[in-house]
């Protein structure tokens, strides 16, 4: 798209955003374009923070369906709309909820702790949400004689399990961008870069993992690039990461991770579906709008409740 039209598109954005008194929140997957026109650009707690506290009456949430569900389970009175309906997770895709279910029948006395990428009915199933960046202090939080049954992601949970000491019973679910990083690129990188840290998303696979510096969420691999006095970066993490950090710390040298089939482009095929012009049309439109049935909206806070008592901010209204 030429460059007229791009700003013709956003000052379209700005007049909507004015007009129907609207936040725009995008996640830091989200391309280059929204990212910058964004009122907010965070990780998914973060963004739930934002959701939760904010006064316009319409949230445009730039990321996937169960990210701005969330925002309306914290946030009821408010539309969301979600520029393409169909960016999903694959996350969610690997955790049906009546499977869920009869497994979780299994294990009738464990703690169930489910990641926040994970569906509604997932989430009202369980007693503790958590997000990749407060999962460790959800977890040291559940007295230590309970057992734990930790959903959807493996690798992660897996993580997190070595982390706490903690013995937690896997679903088998996995985000299909962590997972298609090559180790064996990684160490050819670690050779050509010897001066680089790895830095790492907690749903990459052992393999990656077992070579990071730092392990954590998106807002803590952003931290700790731009804290460290280091200068160079090996990114595991979703490809469109590196423009937010890039933003953040012009002079450093971010390199993505390459997939097994050698391309440094891992990007997340739901989060691609997001595009500027259906940001306007859903600003505009004010659909696709998420809207969850009370009774699960219930039932799915009550764990989101939950995360926030232990990690001790509670949120506005909750
Ligand atoms: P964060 O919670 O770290 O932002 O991660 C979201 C996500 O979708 C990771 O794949
Ligand atoms: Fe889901 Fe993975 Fe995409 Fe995150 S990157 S939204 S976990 S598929």
């Amino acid at each position: 798209m030429s460059v007229e039209l791009i700003d013709d598109l956003e000052l379209e954005i700005q007049r909507l955003r004015k007009e129907q008194n609207a936040v725009i929140l995008a996640h830091y997957y989200q391309q280059a374009e929204i990212q910058d026109l964004a009122d907010f650009v965070g990780d998914s707690l973060a963004l739930s923070r934002q959701a939760a506290e904010t006064d316009k009456d319409v949230i445009v949430f730039c990321g996937v369906k169960f990210m701005a569900e969330t925002a309306k389970l914290l946030n009821p009175s408010r539309t969301v709309v979600l520029p393409d309906r169909s960016a999903g997770c694959s996350l969610v895709d690997s955790s049906p909820p009546a499977k869920f279910k009869a497994w979780r029948e299994q294990y009738p006395d464990h703690v169930v702790v489910t990641y926040v990428n994970s569906s509604v009915e997932l989430k009202a199933m369980s007693d503790y949400t958590c997000t990749s960046t407060n999962a460790v202090q959800v977890i040291e939080a559940i007295p230590k004689d309970k057992q734990i049954i930790f959903a959807p992601d493996k690798n992660l949970g897996r993580f997190l399990a070595k982390q706490t000491g903690r013995d937690l019973v896997l679903w088998p679910g996995s985000c299909m961008v962590h997972e298609i990083f090559s180790e064996k690129h990684l160490v050819q990188l670690k050779v050509e870069y010897p001066d680089a840290l790895v830095l790492a998303h907690p749903e990459c696979e052992e393999g990656i993992l077992r070579h990071a510096d730092y392990v954590g969420s998106t807002s803590g691999i952003l931290n700790y690039a731009t804290q460290s006095d280091r200068t160079r970066f090996l990114i595991g993490t979703e490809a469109r990461m590196i423009h937010a950090m890039q933003k953040q710390a012009p002079d450093k040298e971010f390199i993505p991770i390459p997939t097994t089939d050698g391309c440094a482009c891992n990007e997340c095929p739901h989060m691609m579906k997001n595009t500027v012009e259906k940001v306007r049309d859903c600003l505009r439109d004010l659909t696709p709008e998420i809207t969850v049935p009370e009774e699960l909206r219930e039932a799915a806070l009550r764990p989101i409740r939950a995360m926030f008592e232990v990690t001790g901010k509670p949120l506005r209204g909750l």
